[in-house]
């Protein structure tokens, strides 16, 4: 009892410290990382361009609206919050704003009135915005983009939630320390580093949360930083460490995929998918191979030796040789493999190729709905159909992700360099949550993947989520 009392008056004590604190020790700024002359003007375009890479259109655009006024939902774990109005109008917008308070938003957190703003901002990652990438954001906003007036729906979170206040401490403990990033000599290595580190805000998704919910990690020298995370129900994948499918591919594949959202292995889907609308595919032909170079120099420093690339299939054996004569398709049927070349023929191959009258539900339903696209050998079209053997997608933790894609389907974003967009049907109306739930786990153990099973209660979740949403716009 008296322990109990004294771990209680402990508490209380530190109750009042912590509110103590809160109260009496001012806000602070985060001053300028670098002394620029006082009328320094950014290059001609160097602010649009730095909008780019931070992504500042994705969240403060609603759906259909016109672009910075705000108002777009974002689901959090504590209730929707709405961005707000960027503009430079100076009632609903950030007219008002002078350069330093427009730094603090960025770099900690606070507005112009000295509220601080929740996290679903991500200034967790934008401290490490070097001076000129500010001065040139600030610019950007105030001469380049038009006043809206919109004051938006106003974010309502649940007590204790709604106040503000709170947010502090929750800096307090999660927050990194501001600043640049110190020099490695490579060049190209360390405007990867900024790119991804900073304005990219990369770890925002792909890193996991530490207990007080904040980034586990804001540099590559921290072990947990982008070793995959979570947004919106789905996995952000690992972009480093044995897991992480992107170890398997190319520099050439991986650019690609950042420019265009697709390439030989996967389409990039879910929030991945206005990354690479609104960012990526706006960034120099030099700054993704600056970002290629870093993730790429993060997977090799790992421990584990980057896995060699995966077998051949029969289909592409047979392009490369040459004519579908040279590989015998008498290797398909058998379990343990043919000897095509290098490459065996496993048994979900195997098993699809037969289509034997008796087989499981999972595989006939790929067999019905899914094949014409994605193959036997599940490794669809080259940057047309995506690979499902190996993909993250399936593969992931999370099965929010394959299950709202199998429910309601898949568009590619349209790029400069791949403007066609291509689109992947919804099978909502034709298969029924246990159905869906049959194929998903089928797709999680197929070829060479290795996923837990998906149940139909996960599938009926996911269902029910996206008609709530549905019904509430
Ligand atoms: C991941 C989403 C996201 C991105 C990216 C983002 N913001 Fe925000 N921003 C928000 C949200 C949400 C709020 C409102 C938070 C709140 O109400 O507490 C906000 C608030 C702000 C505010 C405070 C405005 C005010 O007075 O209410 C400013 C300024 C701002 N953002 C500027 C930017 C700039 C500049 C960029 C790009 C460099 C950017 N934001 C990128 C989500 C984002
Ligand atoms: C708003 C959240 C978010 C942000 C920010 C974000 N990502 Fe992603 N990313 C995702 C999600 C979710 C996926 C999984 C969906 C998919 O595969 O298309 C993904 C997938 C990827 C993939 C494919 C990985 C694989 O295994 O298939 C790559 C590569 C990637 N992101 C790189 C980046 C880089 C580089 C940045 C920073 C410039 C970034 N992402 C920023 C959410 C995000
Ligand atoms: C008409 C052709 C077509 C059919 C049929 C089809 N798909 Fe797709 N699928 C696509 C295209 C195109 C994409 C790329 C779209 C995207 O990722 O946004 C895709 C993407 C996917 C992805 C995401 C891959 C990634 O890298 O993010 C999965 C998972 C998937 N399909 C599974 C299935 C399943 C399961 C079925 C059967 C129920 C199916 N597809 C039927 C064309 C098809």
């Amino acid at each position: 009892m008296i322990t109990f009392l004294r771990i209680l008056t402990g508490l209380v004590l530190l109750g009042l410290l912590v509110l103590a604190a809160i109260l009496f020790i001012p806000v602070q700024r985060t001053p300028a990382l670098a002394a620029l002359p006082e009328h320094y003007t950014p290059p001609e375009g160097a602010g649009e361009y730095a909008m780019r890479l931070a992504d500042c259109e994705a969240c403060h655009t609603a759906e259909g609206g016109t672009p910075f006024a705000g108002g777009r939902k974002i689901e959090s774990p504590l209730g929707t919050i709405y961005s707000t109005n960027i503009t430079p109008d100076e009632e609903t917008g950030i007219g008002r704003y002078s350069l330093d308070e427009f730094r603090a938003a960025l770099y900690d957190g606070i507005r112009q009135d000295g509220a601080h703003l929740y996290p679903a901002m991500p200034y967790a990652n934008y401290r490490k915005l070097s001076e000129e990438d500010v001065r040139a954001l600030y610019a950007f906003f105030m001469e380049e983009v038009e006043p809206v007036s919109n004051s938006g729906p106003q974010t309502a979170l649940p007590f204790p939630f709604s106040q503000r206040w709170g947010i502090r401490t929750w800096k307090w403990a999660a927050l990194g320390e501001p600043g640049e990033l110190s020099s490695t000599g490579d060049a190209l290595y360390d405007r990867g580093a900024y790119l991804v580190e900073g304005p990219g805000h990369c770890g925002a998704c792909h890193s996991p949360r530490n207990l007080v919910m904040g980034e586990a990690g804001y540099t590559a020298a921290d072990g947990d930083f982008l070793m995959g995370g979570e947004i919106d129900g789905w996995t952000a994948p690992p972009l480093r460490g044995p897991d992480s499918a992107i170890r398997r591919w190319s520099a050439d594949d991986l650019k690609l995929f950042l420019a265009s959202g697709r390439n030989n292995h996967a389409g990039v889907n879910g929030e991945m998918q206005l990354v690479v609308r609104d960012s990526l595919q706006f960034y120099s032909s030099e700054d993704l191979d600056a970002v290629v170079a870093y993730l790429r120099a993060l997977a090799d420093s790992e421990e584990e030796p980057r896995p060699a690339d995966p077998p051949r299939t029969l289909d592409r054996l047979r392009d490369e040789i040459g004519g579908t004569g040279a590989v015998a398709t008498g290797a398909v049927g058998t379990d343990t493999g043919g000897t095509a070349g290098t490459r065996e023929v496993g048994e979900t191959e195997a098993v699809l190729t037969a289509a034997e009258p008796g087989m499981a539900l999972g595989p006939r339903l790929y067999l019905d709905n899914c094949n014409a696209c994605h193959f036997v050998d599940g490794l669809g079209a080259d940057q047309v159909f995506p690979e499902l053997d190996g993909n993250s997608l399936v593969n992931a933790p999370s099965a929010a992700g394959l299950i709202d894609t199998i429910l309601h389907g898949a568009e590619l974003p349209s790029t400069s360099l791949r403007p066609y967009s291509l689109r992947m049907p919804g099978f909502a109306q034709r298969l029924t949550d246990e159905e869906v739930a049959e194929l998903a786990t089928f797709l999680r153990s197929a070829w060479s993947n290795g996923a837990e099973a998906v149940t139909t209660a996960d599938v009926t979740a996911r269902r029910d989520q996206a008609e709530e949403r549905a019904a509430a716009e």
